[in-house]
């Protein structure tokens, strides 16, 4: 029988809202017959080992969590060598008041790890994702309504979802 295809679908995360980013396009992409594997960039899974890779972060402070931006640059050349996605997951355009200000200012690319410039991504998408009143200290949660900041959950899972098949579909495309 012929051996499909693995996806890696790498991500870093602060609180988790990117591994829930990750899980769901592996899950989307298995279920359109493209084997994917959600996993850490802390337990250092090797693009080497997979056929297609999707690698993501959560923003903070307008770039990719030191981590994720580690792994790139240890990975750069397996990651040249084969499909790749690239996300990000933070606020940008899920915030109303002086807080849009902040996020308004800074650019996609410029949240991506200064090394994505020899690599070639197929793809790349930001999502919204996660303000968490719960697990935010008593100060920040005061800075954070002061400017104006709403909390929630915003991921957007319809928007996740279309992304994965979009992908699925060219790597179909690619087997055709
Ligand atoms: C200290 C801090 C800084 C942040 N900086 C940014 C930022 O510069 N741009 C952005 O879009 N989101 C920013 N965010 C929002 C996070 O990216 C968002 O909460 C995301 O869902 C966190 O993902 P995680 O749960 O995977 O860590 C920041 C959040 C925190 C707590």
């Amino acid at each position: 029988m012929e051996r499909k295809p693995q996806v890696l679908v790498a991500y870093a995360t602060g609180t988790g809202s990117t591994k829930g980013v990750a899980e769901r396009i592996a899950a989307t992409l298995t279920e359109q017959g493209h084997p994917a594997h959600a996993r850490c960039v802390t337990e250092q899974p090797d693009p080497a080992d997979y056929d297609v890779v999707i690698l993501g972060s959560a923003v903070n402070g307008a770039a990719w969590l030191p981590d994720a931006v580690g792994y790139t640059r240890t990975h750069q050349g397996s990651l040249a060598q084969r499909p790749l996605w690239l996300f990000s997951v933070g606020l940008r355009g899920t915030q109303r008041g002086p807080i849009t200000k902040v996020f308004a200012r800074q650019q996609a690319r410029a949240e991506l790890p200064g090394v994505t410039g020899s690599l070639r991504p197929r793809g790349y998408r930001f999502f919204a994702g996660v303000m968490d009143e719960a697990s935010t200290s008593r100060l920040s949660r005061l800075v954070w309504k002061g400017l104006g900041g709403r909390f929630g959950d915003f991921r957007d899972w319809a928007a996740i979802d279309a992304w994965a098949r979009d992908i699925a579909e060219s790597l179909a495309a690619a087997r055709r």
